[in-house]
This record gives structure tokens, C-alpha cells and sequence, in this order.
């Protein structure tokens, strides 16, 4: 018998995690099962319910639910705590335990695979919704000298950036939130896009010149193509793009650490995912 995981979402079809765990199975000689549940909007923890009765182990949860994944959990990790949102869930025992391991992915990305330290860099995290708070600790363990969140609605950004400004993590780097107009005259070594714009193909509305020399752009979303941060990037002649491919595969290596012990070469599964 093999152990039973699952990716639960709405849409779930296009998702890439069934391969990606399938590659790391093999990898590593775990004996797992990674399927796709598709779960109605209304309907989140009814699935998670059947999908445990099944003998689900564990899950990663997809859009829209990690808010509800969060909520349903008996016990949460520190990070998930903190993003108030949860990708991963882990069954045993008959309870739930949820943890969040984007925002490691999305660093572990960034400093292992691009090679970009972030340790006194100054970052932009633009957006300040789920995908924003689920990755802004994880920045500030990274010890950037200033990290800025900018939000289209600014008091979103003002409200993320105050309500961390005092955690221990922030003690190394200038934390503060602004609106996209205050960006103009600020320039960047790291620039992050945690909005949701990519998905409607549209462009927070960005100053002129806020790329540093060598700078690296690096939208969260991930799919065919440049995302249309990533064109504007390549435009401004950003030395360095990224999308959200790399981020994909090191949360998935994270989860499977969380429920199998070990933690998969991601190099691999990026290279096979990258042709196709
Ligand atoms: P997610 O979980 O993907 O973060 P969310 O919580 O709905 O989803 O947050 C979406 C984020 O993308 C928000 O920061 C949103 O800005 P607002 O708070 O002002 O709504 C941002 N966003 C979405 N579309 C955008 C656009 N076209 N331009 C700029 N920001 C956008």
C-alpha cells in the first residue's frame, strides 16, 4: 500500500504538484501516491474530511483555500501562524497539523538557485494580500537591509509592514509600507511580485528607474511566457528574471520534508519541469 497525498484546490486541473512529487517519489525511493482532489468553493472541508477517511497522510492546499486550510487545522507551525494561511496539512493521529512553506521556497529559490543573496539588499515585496504575508517573514529572516511592501490599496501595506515592524526578525532591516506612487526616486536590488496582477495581465502601476544596477525580478506567478512584470522588467533591461517555477518546486521539496523526512534535489525536477 502506498501512502496517499493530494493537492486540493479550485481549479486543480493545470496544477504541476502530482509531477513534481511523482519525480521526488522516485528520486527517493518513497513508496507515495500524489493525486488531485478537486474541492466545490463551498466545500473545502468536507474534502479534506473525505480525503482523510480515504487515508490521506497529507496535502498541499492550492487557491482558494489556504486561508480555509489555516483555519481548519488543530495545530499550526510559527510560519503558518504568521501567513494566517497554510499550503501543506499533515493527518496523523486524527488530527490536523498545517504549516506554510512558501515563503521558504520562494527564498530558497532566490539564494540557492539564482544565487542572489538577500543579506543587505534592498527588496520591494509588491502586494499585500495572502501570497504577500505568507513570504514576508521568511524575507526578513533573509536580513535584507530594507525590505518595502507596496500595495495598490495602501493601508494594506501600511497595516503588513507595522504589525511586523517589532517581530525579531525584522531587528536587521528597514521595514515600511507605502503605495506605488511613493516608490518614485527608490531604486532596488530585489524586486518581488506578490501581487495577483500577472493573472488578468496587468502591471501595478510602477515608477520609471526602480531597478538597481544587476537587479533581479522575480514574479511569484508562473505559467507560458513572461508574466507581464517580467516584460516590463525585460524592458527596464533587468539583468536578472524569474517566475515562480523555482518557488513551486522548493515549496514541494519543503512538504515532502514535512511528511516524509528527507528533502528531495529540487535541480532535477526544475530542469524537466523548465523542458516540458
Ligand atoms: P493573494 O492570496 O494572491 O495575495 P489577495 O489576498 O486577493 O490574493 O491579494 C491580491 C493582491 O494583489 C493584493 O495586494 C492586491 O492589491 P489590493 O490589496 O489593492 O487589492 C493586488 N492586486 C491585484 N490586482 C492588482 C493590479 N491589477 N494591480 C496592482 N495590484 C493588484
Amino acid at each position: 500500500m502506498k501512502d496517499l497525498y493530494a493537492v486540493i484546490g479550485h481549479p486543480v486541473e493545470h496544477s504541476l504538484s502530482p509531477k513534481i512529487h511523482a519525480m521526488f517519489a522516485v528520486q527517493t525511493g518513497q513508496n507515495i501516491a500524489y493525486e488531485k482532489r478537486l474541492a466545490p468553493l463551498d466545500g473545502f472541508a468536507a474534502t479534506v474530511r473525505a480525503f482523510i477517511s480515504e487515508g490521506g497522510c497529507g496535502a498541499n492546499v492550492t487557491l482558494p483555500f489556504k486561508l480555509e486550510a489555516y483555519d481548519l487545522a488543530d495545530e499550526v507551525s510559527e510560519r503558518a501562524r504568521h501567513a494566517r494561511a497554510a499550503n501543506t496539512l499533515r493527518f496523523a493521529a486524527g488530527r490536523i497539523y498545517a504549516d506554510n512553506t512558501d515563503g521558504v521556497g520562494l527564498v530558497r529559490d532566490i539564494k540557492t538557485n539564482l544565487g542572489v543573496d538577500l543579506e543587505g539588499k534592498r527588496v520591494l515585496l509588491m502586494g499585500a494580500g495572502g501570497a504577500a504575508r505568507g513570504v514576508l517573514l521568511p524575507l526578513l529572516e533573509a536580513r535584507p537591509a530594507i525590505l518595502v511592501i507596496a500595495n495598490r490599496t495602501v493601508e494594506k501595506a501600511m497595516q503588513l509592514a507595522r504589525s511586523n515592524q517589532h517581530h525579531h526578525l525584522a531587528a536587521h532591516t528597514v521595514l515600511s509600507g507605502v503605495g506605488f506612487s511613493d516608490l518614485a526616486g527608490q531604486r532596488f536590488d530585489v524586486v518581488i511580485n506578490a501581487t495577483s496582477s500577472s493573472l488578468s495581465d496587468e502591471l501595478p502601476p510602477l515608477p520609471d528607474d526602480l531597478f538597481a544596477t544587476g537587479a533581479l525580478a522575480y514574479d511569484m506567478m508562473y505559467g507560458k511566457g513572461l508574466t507581464s512584470f517580467l516584460s516590463y522588467a525585460q524592458a527596464q533591461n533587468v539583468a536578472q528574471l524569474a517566475d515562480g517555477l523555482g518557488m513551486l518546486v522548493e515549496q514541494a521539496a519543503e512538504s515532502f520534508l514535512i511528511w516524509r523526512g528527507l528533502r528531495p534535489d529540487t535541480q532535477p525536477v526544475m530542469l524537466a519541469l523548465r523542458k516540458g
